[in-house]
């Protein structure tokens, strides 16, 4: 399996994505072990959709009887280490790491708009911010998904965007602004505050690249297809989460996931 992974697109891209990541018999076997997802309708962030990696977390559930759960998890960890993905989250990160999360959500078939293009590791005012806890995301789609259905879109070298600006605001180069949204993080890096000093962590053409890969954000519809993440069932989409991306609604059919993340330890 670790053939098929190229790290240094990884690194440097921020995600890839490998279609039928897993065959049809370990989707069937993952798919029938979570059918409550679907059934329960087990949203994004439901507790009922999270399985414990930890020592702690697995006390927590047998002490509360919960051995659904400690069954469901011991099988996806198993999976886990069968697929090598520890192994990828090693070398992404050259470091040791720990499984940090798995969960499983489903979300039905919506009108509603997708999630705004964002990073999932900017600051919250008042947290104290850490880099080094950033996830390496394995993101398994468990239904097919398309453009404008259920797919995820992660804009190409953004990681090192954000890295930087993190970098910076952690050493106390620039200032700290909001920048979740995509919009936002185009203002501050084009601040001519903050500009100069970005520019030299992650030089010229990366930065160029960022500009012109996000400059959708500025147009009517805010959005763009073009770095759509289409896949089967099956497929994986590996992301650094310091990138920019957005998951568009399922519009025409419901879509479920399985999600494994790994930090540095
Ligand atoms: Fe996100």
């Amino acid at each position: 399996m670790q053939e098929n992974i190229n790290i240094e697109q990884l690194k440097d891209k921020g995600f890839l994505t490998i279609k039928n990541f897993l065959d049809k018999k370990e989707v069937e076997k993952i798919v029938n072990r979570l059918k409550e997802v679907p059934l329960e309708n087990i949203g994004h962030g439901d507790q009922r959709g999270y399985f414990p990696v930890t020592a702690k977390a697995k006390l927590a559930k047998f002490l509360k009887l919960d051995f659904k759960s400690l069954i469901t998890s011991s099988m996806l960890i198993k999976m886990a280490e069968k697929l090598e993905l520890k192994k990828i989250a090693e070398n992404f990160f050259k470091s040791d790491v720990n499984l940090h999360m798995i969960d499983s959500y489903y979300s039905p078939v919506s009108k509603e708009p997708c999630i705004d293009w964002h990073s999932d590791m900017t600051f919250k005012p008042g947290i104290n911010y850490n880099i080094n806890i950033a996830s390496l995301k394995f993101f398994f789609y468990l239904t097919d998904v398309q453009s404008k259905n259920g797919c995820l879109a992660y804009v190409p070298y953004s990681n090192v965007i954000t890295k930087a600006v993190a970098e910076l605001i952690v050493s106390k180069k620039i200032k700290y602004t909001p920048y979740w949204d995509l919009q936002k993080l185009r203002n501050l890096v084009l601040s001519k505050d903050n500009l100069n000093q970005i520019l030299n962590v992650t030089g010229e053409e990366k930065f160029e690249k960022f500009i012109e890969n996000t400059k959708f954000i500025e147009n009517k519809d805010k959005d763009t297809e073009k770095f759509d993440l289409e896949m089967g069932r099956g497929g994986v989409v590996i992301f650094d989460e310091f990138g920019v991306h957005r998951g568009s609604m399922p519009s025409k059919t419901s879509r479920q996931v399985l999600r494994i993340f790994y930090r540095k330890k």
